[in-house]
């Protein structure tokens, strides 16, 4: 998989090169371009922004250095067009799935806006090349498009076959199945008094796997109350119809909807 990044402070990419992202480029698992903006300016003072059109705080990224950019990895023989991510807090938010679609794709093109944004006529130009995806890392402004791009770089990169050791890894942790991950521990099994749970000492591994699954239940229902109510109750096993219950959630035509009253004795159906 191809990812370009274009940003006036490449620099701030640079954490990309080390751990398992920076071993999977040295691997050839991923390739990853990080490309200075202002080397597509042609001014001397190498601009890149101006004032807005209507007046108004701030400044704007202008046109041209982004269409010469750009223009500079369209390959007018590929079969797909690439996507170009436009980082943003005015874009669809970032999660998992995402993650996962983002993954699939071949070809990733990354542009790191600052200031107040990029001029709205560069995305509508480049729909003819690419598949443009304005996208958020959540409900807060950052400065710039670059620390958005890091967490989104790696979030996908993560899930390219061979960049993450242990695979299996990828299918217990938070999000992969919609529910926040259930609590890990490590040795000594007593710690300034405090204990392991028992069954996780147990070897039992279907007590382990049930008890994994509550414990997700209930940290999800604590924490992300809004992502139980997403779940698809469909293959919900009797004991977490129960603890959902319990939870004050009733599962009613594959879906998980809030009851009335938390904390009700479980119905027997
Ligand atoms: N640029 C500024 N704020 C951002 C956010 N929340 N997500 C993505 N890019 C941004």
């Amino acid at each position: 998989m191809r990812f370009d990044v274009f940003s006036i402070f490449p620099q701030y990419l640079a954490p990309l090169e080390l751990s398992l992202i920076g071993k999977a480029r040295k691997d050839g698992l991923l390739e990853l371009n990080v490309h200075e903006l202002r080397e597509f300016t042609t001014d001397k003072h190498r601009s890149v922004d101006d004032t807005p059109y209507g007046g108004g705080a701030g400044m704007v990224m202008k046109p041209e250095p982004w269409a010469q950019a750009l223009e500079s990895i369209i390959d007018t023989a590929a079969e797909t067009k690439p996507t170009l991510i436009v980082p943003s807090p005015a874009g669809e938010v970032f999660n998992q799935a995402l993650a996962y679609e983002l993954a699939e794709q071949e070809h990733l093109v990354f542009a790191c806006g600052r200031y107040e944004g990029i001029d709205e006529r560069v995305l509508e130009w480049a729909e003819e090349h690419f598949t443009v995806r304005p996208i958020s890392l959540g409900d807060y402004v950052l400065n710039g498009g670059e620390v958005a791009v890091l967490a989104m770089v790696e979030a996908i990169g993560r899930l390219l076959p061979g960049v993450v050791g242990n695979p299996e890894s990828l299918v217990e942790e938070s999000h992969a199945d919609g529910l926040l991950e259930y609590p890990v521990y490590t040795k000594p099994s007593t710690w300034r008094e405090r204990d392991v749970p028992d069954v996780l000492l147990s070897g039992n591994h279907a007590k382990i796997a049930k008890y994994r699954k509550e414990q997700s239940l209930r940290r999800t229902s604590a924490r992300r109350p809004e992502l139980i109510e997403q779940m698809d109750a469909t293959n919900l096993s009797k004991a977490e119809r129960n603890t959902l219950w319990e939870l004050g959630y009733a599962v009613v035509d594959h879906k998980v909807a809030r009851r009335a009253a938390p904390g009700s004795t479980p119905t027997q159906d």
